[in-house]
């Protein structure tokens, strides 16, 4: 460790030392989870005129099973951190329920838009374009007032 500052060896001071201890192994616990050159869901990924085409789009395949606020409820606080491409399968592979797969991979795009944007995720000039690679490197991290407690409990 020769960034320990060599003053602290020589002081015995009792107090300090566990606590820069404790922010060292902090630091390493929560640093790989959130590394700061990923681009995420915070950095205005998508546009307001894709979003509004989600809204139509959830009016008229999710609505009759799914309320508004389903979208900005819990199952989301667990795809914190994760790429975009994630959610995309999955909701693809499995909705709408009755007709899974049965949107274009645009619309589905489009779905998460408006799904990021009923979460208050920022919202910029570009839309999200599923055939860029951004949906794989992009990650979901949801307003920190979305997330109680924290970081989700669902990180592995
Ligand atoms: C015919 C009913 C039905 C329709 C239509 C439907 N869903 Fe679902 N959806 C469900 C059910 C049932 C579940 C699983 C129960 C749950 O997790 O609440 C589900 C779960 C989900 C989940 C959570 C997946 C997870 O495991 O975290 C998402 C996201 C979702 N639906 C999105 C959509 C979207 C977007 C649409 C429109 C394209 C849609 N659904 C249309 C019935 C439906």
């Amino acid at each position: 460790m020769n960034w320990w500052p060599s003053a602290y060896l020589w002081t015995n001071d009792v107090n300090l030392k566990p606590a820069l201890v404790y922010l060292a192994i902090n630091a390493a616990l929560v640093a790989p989870l959130t590394p700061a050159e990923s681009r995420s869901t915070q950095d205005a990924v998508f546009n307001q005129t894709q979003a509004e085409r989600g809204a139509r789009l959830a009016a008229k395949h999710c609505v009759q099973c799914h309320d508004v606020g389903y979208f900005t409820g819990v199952f989301l606080q667990s795809w914190q951190n994760q790429p975009i491409q994630g959610l995309f399968d999955l909701i693809r592979a499995t909705m709408p329920e009755d007709r899974p797969g049965a949107l274009k991979e645009r619309q589905y795009t489009d779905l998460l838009a408006y799904i990021f944007s009923l979460n208050d995720l920022p919202v910029g000039d570009k839309k999200l374009d599923y055939k860029n690679g951004n949906l794989k490197t992009v990650l979901i991290r949801l307003n920190q007032s979305k997330m109680q407690g924290g970081i989700s409990p669902n990180l592995p």
